[in-house]
């Protein structure tokens, strides 16, 4: 058992079947950087507390260097008893530069050097991700302010409600993505607390410090429990959730425009670049992309619930259930990643057909309005609202459209309608009315981009 790095107090190797199933390098080699940067900042720290030469330092950080261009390269080849990316390097290092590789390790265990290498590599993908959704939003901002003059039906519960501007719709997404991106720095602060030098559960024996090893791998802080530094994954889970909402808002984004682009609606065409066809019928042309987006929503809290149940049951510390949590992590990012370019590829190049949207409006949305104007004359709401819902029966009941009504018929329903009623059946009027912060109204809509723009600029 030489050739296994724990291998000193076994006399058989493990079952192969157990060999496969511990086997991890497929997947954690995604952390080889941030593994060799723990490392040379470890081999640096052991200096001080003179458990290496700076003559050894220099062999083990320049043997590290060689490795990573390795596996930049694409060249480093994973042997067969490389159980995980921390084995090989190390195994790597042994073979590049001899006996001063075996020093390394000491005080440290894979379980502190696993949780910094996680929370290293995090820590960039939160950049990284916060960047897209940034993008994606100063789209959305831009297509707003462009098309701020389209008016289009507005919705609860999928009936038409009320009309809106079609920027206010766009917007309503920009500020949920607004609150994921204040909400992924949050995250941010907790990722960014250095587990190294909390050993296997006990601490560093060797009092490295501590602090200057956290500078050295730009760690605001450090944990002050070794034995909740090794437990912890919260951070990961604090990301899957987070993953998971953001997921959910891109769900409802996708699922909104899923159905303006139906020939039904057809507020928007989706860009042909974003849809894909049908191997037997000729004329379709399906919103893919969105639907890709919708359903990975899913996938992604699906992810969230196995971190969660995977740590509910554990006892404290480090155990190996714990290894399935990189392969969530990852494949969360990636998803994220992807569904956020596809995302701003869609609202780019999407086509607002701003005829359907208008012709999308029709007068009983305005039905609110008639209950408004009897406000503005003075009527408590319950009882506008009582009549306005007379005026409304009256012309289903003559089967006339709403805005046909005679002023008569009015006045006979309520002797608060006078010849002023007309400017009602006025759609832009109708929205003009949101003047409150939040509103749909021009002057709302366009508060609404300055405000995000400057939080855009502070973020
Ligand atoms: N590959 C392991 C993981 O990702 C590293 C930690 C292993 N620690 C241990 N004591 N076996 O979880």
């Amino acid at each position: 058992m030489a050739d296994k790095l724990w291998g000193g107090r076994f006399s058989t190797s493990p079952n192969q079947e157990l060999e496969k199933l511990n086997s991890s390098i497929n997947i954690d080699k995604e952390l080889y950087a941030e593994d060799i940067a723990g490392s040379i900042a470890y081999a640096k720290s052991l200096v001080t507390v003179n458990l290496l030469t700076e003559e050894e330092r220099d062999r083990i950080c320049d043997g590290l260097n060689c490795i990573k261009k390795e596996w930049d390269e694409g060249s480093f080849i994973i042997k067969k008893d490389d159980e995980d990316i921390h084995t090989a390097n190390e195994r790597r290092l042994k073979e590049l530069i001899g006996e001063p590789a075996t020093k390394l390790h000491v005080g440290r265990s894979r379980n502190d050097q696993v949780a910094t290498d996680m929370k290293l590599w995090l820590r960039s993908r939160l950049t990284e991700l916060k960047s897209l959704m940034l993008e994606l939003i100063n789209v959305t901002l831009e297509r707003s302010a462009e098309e701020v003059g389209v008016l289009m039906p507005g919705y609860t519960h999928l009936q038409r409600a009320q009309p809106v501007r079609w920027s206010h719709w766009l917007l309503s997404h920009a500020w949920s993505l607004k609150n994921d991106v204040d909400r992924l720095q949050e995250i941010k602060k907790r990722v960014n607390i250095m587990p190294l030098g909390s050993g296997a559960l006990a601490g560093n024996p060797f009092n490295i410090d501590r602090k200057l090893l956290a500078a050295s791998l730009n760690f605001a802080e450090l944990t002050h429990n070794s034995m909740q530094a090794v437990s912890d994954r919260d951070f990961i889970a604090e990301f899957l959730f987070w993953a998971s909402l953001t997921g959910v808002h891109m769900s409802r984004w996708a699922e909104d425009l899923i159905i303006f682009c139906s020939k039904e609606f057809g507020y928007v065409t989706i860009d042909e670049a974003f849809s894909t066809g049908s191997s037997l019928m000729p004329q379709k042309r399906n919103p893919d992309s969105l639907e890709l987006i919708r359903g990975i929503g899913g996938g992604l809290f699906g992810k969230c619930c196995s971190l969660m149940m995977t740590m509910k049951g554990l006892p404290s510390t480090y155990n190996k259930d714990m290894q399935g949590d990189k392969s969530e992590m990852f494949a969360a990012f990636q998803k994220l990643q992807s569904i956020l370019k596809v995302a701003t590829g869609v609202i780019k190049t999407l086509k607002l057909n701003e005829e359907k949207c208008q012709g999308g409006l029709s007068v009983e949305m305005l039905a609110t309005d008639i209950a408004y104007y009897l406000v503005r004359k003075g009527l408590p709401f319950r009882k506008a609202h009582h009549i306005a819902g007379q005026v409304v029966a009256h012309a289903e009941k003559s089967n006339v459209p709403l805005q046909s009504l005679s002023y008569n018929e009015l006045k006979s329903i309520s002797e608060h309608f006078s010849n002023d009623f007309s400017k009602i059946w006025n759609y832009e009027n109708s929205v003009e009315q949101y003047q409150a912060i939040g509103g749909t109204s021009k002057r709302s809509v366009l508060n609404q981009i300055e405000e995000l723009k400057k939080w855009m600029n502070e973020t």
